[in-house]
């Protein structure tokens, strides 16, 4: 299908700099796993390899089989092939699921042309089905008032229906339990058909126990700092972060440092969430 290919990407968001030099080659039919300390860039790489517009590319390269996706429209990039399933799914009132699936369907066609409604219904029943999702969420409005469950299932819906090329999936299981956890590890499995590549950005170890991943890449401070195979991960699971950072040299692994100003240390100190929370 396609080779995904990221070179010395650096983005920033409202003058911040946020990816700081991403170097990652998914080659087709490849899955890989970032992992990563929560605000270390891992979402803000998804957002800005489907062209998110809040994010300016300052330097490097994104290409999809050696064409230039920097230059495409978030809408030719997923013409192109290129699907994110995201963290937090927006919702849409006023647009039912199924609508909205179909018209991206019809997107990605030649202008004039649309999916048949036959095909459309009977391939939609059937990932409805393979999802085990109720039978009323495609009818409704898109994601809305969709528990945190559903919607995640609702984003390899749209995978299934679409049949991306590539498929980003960011934290695709938080927020499942463990039976849906195991339905959309079988879902995307399936589509694991040695010519469709995946990037799942995750935290645990739990997801690549139903998903294999044959690469493993750690982000800290907007870039790529450790990659290896699934053994990293229990590495992970079972040591934390701190000998990678150690390893790697550096004390704050977030993008945008912690402000250790006295002041605030004094605020946050006396703040009673946080007395709650150390009880
Ligand atoms: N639109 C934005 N405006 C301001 N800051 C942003 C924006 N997008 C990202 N950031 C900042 O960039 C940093 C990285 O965010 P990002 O969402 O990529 O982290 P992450 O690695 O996905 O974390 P998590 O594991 O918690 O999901 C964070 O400090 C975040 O606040
Ligand atoms: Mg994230």
């Amino acid at each position: 299908m396609a080779t995904l290919e990221i070179k010395n990407l650096h983005a920033k968001v409202d003058d911040q700099e946020i990816l700081k030099g991403v170097n990652l080659t998914i080659e087709e039919g490849q899955t890989h796993a970032i992992m990563g300390p929560n605000g270390t860039g891992k979402s803000t790489l998804a957002s800005v390899i489907m062209g998110h517009p809040r994010y300016d590319v300052t330097e490097g390269t994104i290409t999809l089989d050696g064409v230039n996706v920097l230059d495409m429209s978030t809408d030719e990039r997923a013409r192109a092939g290129l699907f994110l399933a995201m963290q937090a799914p927006q919702e849409v009132p006023g647009v039912t699921n199924s609508d909205f699936i179909k018209t991206a369907m019809n997107a990605r066609l030649d202008e004039g042309e649309n999916v048949s409604l036959f095909k459309f219904i009977k391939k939609f029943d059937q990932a409805v089905e393979k999802l085990k999702m109720r039978e009323d969420l495609p009818h409704r409005f898109l994601n809305d008032g969709f528990s945190g469950g559903e919607k995640k299932r609702n984003e390899i819906l749209q995978m299934r229906m679409l049949e991306p090329a590539i498929a980003i999936l960011d934290e695709i299981d938080s927020g499942l339990d463990i039976d849906a956890l195991k339905t959309v590890g079988q879902n995307v499995t399936e589509m694991q058909d040695g010519k469709r590549s995946f990037m799942m950005i995750t935290h645990y170890q739990r997801l690549l126990d139903y998903i294999k991943a044959d690469y493993v890449h750690v982000m800290m401070q907007g870039r790529i700092v450790k990659s290896g195979t699934v053994d990293l991960v229990r590495s992970i699971d079972e040591n934390g972060y701190d000998w990678i950072k150690e390893e790697v040299g550096i004390q704050d692994e977030r993008v945008v440092p912690q402000n250790d100003d006295a002041d605030e240390q004094t605020v946050l100190g006396s703040c009673a969430t946080r007395e709650a929370m150390e009880k």
